[in-house]
């Protein structure tokens, strides 16, 4: 794709307007703005903010909370998910973590929710097995994670269509905000009456957790309670479909690879560590500038937002050669930041490669001779979260 001929000034506009735009291909831009503007202001995009692109002010970044606050996070999906622990600081932000680390540690994972992901894999394939052909984003990749986070959390598989939107419209708050909080609400009054249950009579799941949690000797409130199932949601739900769809779309575009680990399976811990290097599901995350902060002689002034892209810091050719290359080979892709880095890495890191690994296999020894569908144009999209757009498959 050629350089968009747009000056640097007007940002804004290489991207086309919008967080949730279906944007191809972001990263000639992104490589751009690391060589021209490594710091450069948006305006109309969550306020105006200042998007950092390099590797090593975006690492920077994640890890000093001190210069670039968390808080950050408050002015963009705070807003509807209320107070949670992506936009806590210093022990606030420790006490909460220490609630549901457990919950997501690979020992918790171990066990009941390793064989919750093979049951609703299998359950998913068993469906579309013998139609030689499928589109494994709208029957496989969009529902299975969620199905497995409303089996952590203990909400009635019955009602996960209507979570499935919910946690849809929660993240699309930026462009439609109208939709965010009304999902925000809908997702309370759901809530409320199950906690309620869980607190006259504990069971093993995470509400139950979260309701009896003491730290120090004091409950969450109903309000903590609540904020950490609206972050949960979308966050297990909308990040670790969209790996397992572009793992996927990776190994089916880049053939020889595919063999590779159809020959020794143990390589597809290394496609999905390169998958989160060259195509990160969340592509940024946002902090407040607590103090002005200058790269190369341009200046983000304080109390304004940053905008960290991970997308961009994944494919910095200072850090990863031939970096729009995927080469499960490469020796250093787990050096990428597609979970954040630091204090707020992400909680759910081990539960996402553990599903993209599950599913991934599965289909690869359920569906033989897989292949995309050489007649239906798909391709991987978005700005802010990116996944493929659909993943039209034949097989058999
Ligand atoms: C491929 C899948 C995923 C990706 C790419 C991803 C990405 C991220 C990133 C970049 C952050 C850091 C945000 C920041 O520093 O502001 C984060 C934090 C977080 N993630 Fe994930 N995530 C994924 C899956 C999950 C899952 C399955 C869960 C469910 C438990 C989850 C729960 C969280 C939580 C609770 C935080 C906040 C941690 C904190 O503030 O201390 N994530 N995630």
């Amino acid at each position: 794709m050629s350089e968009p001929h747009v000056s640097v000034e007007n940002a804004t506009l290489l991207f086309g307007g919008s967080v949730m735009s279906p944007v191809p291909n972001p990263y000639p831009v992104y490589a751009r703005l690391r060589r021209e503007r490594p710091i450069v202001a948006l305006s109309g995009w969550m306020d105006t903010s200042y998007l950092v692109s390099r590797y090593d002010d975006v690492a920077a970044g994640l890890k000093n909370g001190e210069l670039f606050s968390p808080r950050g996070n408050a002015r963009g999906i705070g807003l509807v998910m209320g107070r949670t622990i992506l936009e806590m600081e210093g022990q606030e932000h420790l006490r909460h973590r220490r609630i549901v680390t457990p919950s997501f540690s690979l020992r918790a994972l171990r066990g009941e929710v390793e064989r919750e992901v093979e049951r609703t894999t299998h359950h998913l394939i068993d469906k579309f097995e013998r139609d030689r052909e499928a589109d494994l984003v709208g029957q496989f990749t969009m529902t299975f994670p969620l199905r497995v986070m409303a089996g952590i959390m203990g909400i009635p598989i019955s009602d996960f269509e209507e979570f499935h939107q919910w946690a849809l419209d929660l993240i699309s708050v930026a462009d439609d905000p109208g939709k965010g909080f009304a999902a925000a609400e809908a997702i309370v009054g759901y809530l409320r009456p199950i906690l309620e249950e869980r607190r006259n009579a504990p069971t093993t799941d995470l509400l139950s957790t979260l309701v009896h949690a003491e730290v120090e000797g004091e409950r969450l409130s109903e309000e903590e309670v609540l904020s950490f199932l609206r972050l949960l949601l979308p966050a297990g739900a909308e990040t670790t479909f969209r790996l397992t769809g572009s793992v996927l779309y990776a190994l089916l575009t880049h053939r020889e690879q595919l063999e590779e680990v159809l020959a020794d399976r143990s390589l597809l811990d290394d496609a999905i560590d390169e998958t989160l290097r060259w195509e990160s599901p969340v592509q940024f995350t946002s902090r407040e500038l607590t103090r002005d902060f200058e790269i190369d002689g341009h200046v983000a002034p304080k109390g304004e937002l940053a905008i960290l892209s991970v997308g961009s810091a994944n494919r910095d050719e200072r850090r990863f050669e031939d970096p729009d290359r995927f080469d499960i080979h490469r020796a250093n892709k787990s050096d990428h930041v597609a979970f954040g880095f630091g204090e707020h890495f992400c909680l759910g890191s081990h539960l996402a490669r553990v599903e993209a690994r599950i599913a991934v296999s599965a289909m690869l020894d359920r569906l033989s001779a897989l292949r995309l569908d050489p007649d239906v144009d798909c391709r991987i999209v978005g700005l802010a979260f990116r996944s493929p757009d659909r993943l039209p498959v034949r097989f058999g």
